[in-house]
């Protein structure tokens, strides 16, 4: 077991799997290294070599994984998971055919979310978003975004950032809080996106309460010129940005997103061959949800054609109580086997090295040295596990910086 040296080489794992560092777009998202009878060592948390055990350099702390099939940990790269309140209504409704976008427009679905959420304090947030992390945790996922957006007004919306704040400071898997304009005021919605881009998003970027700044771009929610308005307020303050796009019809967010270099575009259930070819043409990540296709029964976004396209493909929980109450970023890895017809490889790279592009980050995702030593003992000999499982937990240990996460 290692403790707090600051070497240890890992041996005993039967395989490991890890794609190259960095985006990986089109056909190279296929392309992983797996490793047989491999060893890793890992000092101060970064990964310093890989490679077969018989070829391992000496170590004088060794933890031997037992047979373990090792990858990398995986980036959740797109979360809602602070909400109070709950969707059960509104999914009976759905289930007896009435649609998200009514229940939405009649007041309901994201705007019950924000009543209930707005009415609650930054401990009661906490408490209610600590075991949704806890199982994304679990599940793989070393890092993961978490959204605001379902605050009804902006002190609402910063409670919600605290709450990501003092989450992330209570765990060793890294938390990245997202600000996410999700829909605006029923009346009043030039003057509320000029508050946002004059109040807001300066307040947010000048106290670092967000990474970065989300926008749902759909007709229930914000246009594509608000969305370029608030791009570019977020730019000004020196915040990427990325957006909710083509979830049901595809408005022009995706190529605002990509003319304007969105970190990632997400959803695109609803993209057809405009959208496919601005994703392919670009580097902001492609990011599909297949719980959301699975929840609300949508069509799958086109995680094939983009990869054909050439785009850079990450795949998410969409954690939410409305349109995607996954806690897994396991299951969402083996759904979008099934649901969005990527290969076992690929979906592996979506769920590291693309995931992690999609949150601006370069240092973690591939088993390669330099890289942070986040990384998952399966429970299985074989990385595909990973992929196929589903309702049981294929991973057995969550390393972080090179040490297990006791749950
Ligand atoms: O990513 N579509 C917009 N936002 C979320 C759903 C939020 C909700 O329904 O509460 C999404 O699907
Ligand atoms: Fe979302």
């Amino acid at each position: 077991m290692p403790g707090a040296e600051t070497e240890t080489l890992f041996t005993g794992i039967s395989q490991l799997a890890s794609p190259g560092a960095g985006q990986q777009r089109g056909a190279a998202m296929r392309q992983l290294t797996v490793t047989q009878n491999a060893a890793m060592l890992v000092r101060k948390g970064t990964v310093v070599w890989v490679g077969q055990k018989a070829d391992a350099p000496p170590c004088e702390h060794v933890c031997d994984l037992g047979g373990a099939a090792v990858t990398p940990a995986l980036v959740d790269p797109h979360t809602h998971a602070v909400w109070a309140g709950d969707r059960l209504a509104d999914f009976e409704a759905r289930v007896a055919g009435q649609t998200y976008e009514s229940i939405l427009a009649a007041g309901g679905g994201i705007r019950s979310t924000m009543r209930a959420t707005a009415g609650a304090s930054i401990p009661e947030l906490v408490d209610l978003a600590r075991p949704r992390l806890a199982a994304l945790l679990r599940s793989g996922a070393a890092t993961m975004e978490v959204k605001s957006g379902y605050g009804l007004d902006f002190p609402s919306e910063l409670r919600t950032l605290l709450a990501v704040q003092l989450l992330g400071e209570e765990t060793r898997a890294t938390l990245l809080p997202t600000l996410l304009l999700h829909v605006p005021p029923a009346s009043g919605r030039a003057d509320y996106v000029r508050a946002v881009c004059q109040e807001l998003i300066p307040q947010v970027a000048a106290e670092e309460l967000a990474s970065a700044v989300d926008v749902f771009c759909e007709r229930e929610a914000f246009s594509v010129e608000e969305t370029r308005t608030i791009f570019r307020a977020a730019r000004k303050h020196g915040l990427p940005f990325k957006l909710h796009a083509d979830q049901f019809h595809a408005i022009g967010g995706t190529e605002l997103a990509c003319e304007l270099g969105a970190l990632s575009v997400d959803h695109l259930e609803a993209s057809g061959e405009a959208q496919i070819k601005a994703l392919g043409a670009s580097s902001t990540v492609a990011t599909v949800l297949p719980g959301v296709t699975l929840h609300l029964g949508l069509s799958a976004a086109p995680a094939r054609r983009l990869i054909e396209a050439g785009a850079c493909v990450a795949v998410g929980t969409d954690l939410n109580p409305g349109s995607s109450p996954l806690s897994s970023a396991q299951l969402a890895l083996a759904l979008s086997v099934r649901l969005n017809a990527l290969t076992p490889a690929e979906a592996l790279t979506a769920c590291t090295v693309n995931a992690a592009a999609a949150l601006g980050l370069s240092d973690r995702g591939a088993l390669l040295p330099g890289q942070r030593a986040d990384f998952l003992a399966l429970s299985s000999a074989d990385w595909r596990d990973l992929a196929y499982t589903l309702g049981s937990n294929p991973v057995q240990t969550v390393y972080v910086a090179g040490q297990p996460i006791r749950q």
